[in-house]
């Protein structure tokens, strides 16, 4: 599934002055790509994510999720929210079929499917466990399996690892590669870390400050695995960390 952006314009009206937050976005992500949107806060990250998810229309311009335009259709993509929005009061396993089973698909066939891949996001022994035993990685790969479990092609991932420690984020970038290379979903990624950006992306969407712009679209050429302590990791890095530094902020 690709996922397109022609042209799309945000305002938002809703209390006192207008705040215009893209001004005429556009970008695609070919199948099976792993792209990463980067920009200052306030570039309007979140609402590009929202836009995609169906959750909010364009003013002007389209969404197109593999060939058909989804302005405000929901439930095209696989998202997950800046918070991870597990729900307290059901275990581990309940929560990540709470997708299927709100689509109305059978809760039997998604137990069966959670529990098959419960190893693979590393919650095998906590499927029964509820999300205030879990520690910030393990709610975040909950977070995810159930992204994964909508079983879309796409996937959306708003700052999926911001709030974590540096050893539970470097963690979890490795093992989200892994997942990426063995299902090749097509996945936009949402970050303001150069140096996740430089380590997850086939090509990095850079945003200007408020109204969102395309400011530039960077491939990463650098082979996989990466190495982020090589010269060629190192340079990318601080190119883009200048590209973004240049940019003026947002007001
Ligand atoms: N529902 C809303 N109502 C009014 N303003 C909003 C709303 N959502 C976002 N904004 C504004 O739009 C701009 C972009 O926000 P957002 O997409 O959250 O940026 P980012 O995720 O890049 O930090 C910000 O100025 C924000 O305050
Ligand atoms: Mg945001």
């Amino acid at each position: 599934m690709s996922l397109e952006l022609h042209d799309v314009y945000k305002t938002f009206r809703d209390n006192g002055p207008e705040t215009p937050a893209l001004a005429g976005v556009s970008f695609d992500v070919p199948t099976g790509d792993f792209a990463v949107l980067i920009g200052p806060s306030g570039s309007g990250k979140s609402t590009i994510c929202n836009l995609i998810t169906g959750l909010i229309r364009p003013d002007r311009g389209h969404v197109v999720v593999d060939g058909a335009v989804i302005d405000g259709v929901p439930g095209q993509v696989g998202y997950m929210p800046q918070r991870d929005l597990l729900l307290p009061w059901r275990t581990v396993l309940e929560n990540v079929v709470l997708g299927p089973e709100i689509a109305g698909r059978s809760r039997a066939e998604a137990l069966d499917r959670a529990r098959e891949m419960l190893p693979i996001f590393g919650l095998e022994r906590f499927a029964n466990a509820y999300p205030a035993a879990l520690s910030g990685g393990m709610r975040q790969r909950a977070a995810l399996l159930r992204t994964f479990l909508l079983q879309r092609q796409t996937l959306v991932l708003d700052e999926p690892f911001g709030a974590l420690d540096a050893l539970t984020r470097r963690e979890l970038q490795d093992w989200l590669l892994d997942v990426w290379a063995r299902f090749r979903p097509t996945i936009l990624f949402i970050t303001h870390d150069v140096r996740e950006a430089v380590l997850l992306a086939d090509r990095v969407i850079v945003l200007t400050a408020r109204p969102g712009r395309v400011h530039l679209q960077q491939t990463i050429a650098l082979p996989r695995p990466r190495d982020d302590s090589s010269e060629a990791f190192t340079r990318t890095q601080i190119d883009l960390l200048r590209t973004l530094e240049s940019l003026p902020r947002s007001v």
